[in-house]
């Protein structure tokens, strides 16, 4: 199966993602976290990604869609795509890339959520520098405050976190990523809304009702 998880910055696409990954085994392909870990690792592409990211703005089309065909390369099994695609660009790339893999796209789920509950969850977002684990001050808080559960790393502040880069990658959704919506909804793949203004569970609740019945 494959499916797109769209919603703006902090709706919970890799929250659920995750879940959907742990649930039903289906590969998660963050183009966030491949960012990331090219950043980390400082190769040219992350070097270059980095000063688009930091200032809350989309990394090129051209870069994005190389990274998710390379990696789609490598997976045999059902994706779910997290944060891509941003634009029609990308949109139109990853429509061409399923079908010369002879991989239907089944569903494309928006998760909807106000924007101030987003620059708040944002704002409270914490993130394991050595495993990547995210949490949340708020809503979801580590057991020791600053350190891991899973392998006690510390808990660190994502660089785009701040107020005012926050309020820039909800505008860049808007203008940039949200025409995605009517893109989907004028083609014949289903768009499914999920509230995602509610606790996790309750999100996720929905969702495994949701791919349930698509597998069904
Ligand atoms: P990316 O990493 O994709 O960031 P994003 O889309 O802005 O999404 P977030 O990771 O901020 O939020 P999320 O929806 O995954 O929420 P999460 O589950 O973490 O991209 C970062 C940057 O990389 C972009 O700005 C861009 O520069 C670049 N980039 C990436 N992909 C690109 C592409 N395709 N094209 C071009 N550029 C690209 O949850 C957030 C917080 O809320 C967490 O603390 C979590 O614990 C908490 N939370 C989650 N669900 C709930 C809930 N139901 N109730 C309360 N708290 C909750």
């Amino acid at each position: 199966m494959h499916l797109i998880l769209l919603g703006p910055p902090g709706a919970g696409k890799g929250t659920q993602g995750a879940l959907l990954t742990e649930r039903y085994g289906i590969v998660r392909i963050s183009t966030g976290d491949l960012l990331r870990e090219a950043v980390r690792e400082g190769t040219p592409l992350g070097r270059d990604a980095k000063r688009f990211m930091d200032a809350g703005e989309l990394v090129p089309d051209d870069v994005i869609l190389g990274l998710v065909r390379d990696v789609m390369s490598r997976v045999d099994s059902g994706v779910v795509f997290d944060g891509f695609p941003r634009t029609i660009a990308q949109a139109v790339g990853l429509e061409r890339l399923l079908a010369d893999l002879g991989r239907p796209l089944h569903a494309v789920i928006l998760i909807e959520v106000d924007d101030e509950e987003l620059v708040r969850r944002l704002a409270g977002r914490r993130v394991c520098a050595e495993c990547g684990v995210t949490y949340n001050v708020h809503f979801q808080p580590p057991r020791a405050p600053g350190a891991c559960d899973e392998c006690g790393g510390t808990l660190v502040v994502r660089p785009d976190d701040s107020e005012d880069t926050v309020r820039r990658r909800l505008s860049v959704y808007r203008e940039q990523t949200a025409p995605l919506i009517g893109h989907y909804r004028a083609g014949p793949v289903p768009v499914h809304v999920v509230d995602g203004d509610r606790p996790m569970d309750a999100v996720a609740a929905d969702l495994a009702e949701l791919l349930d019945a698509l597998r069904a």
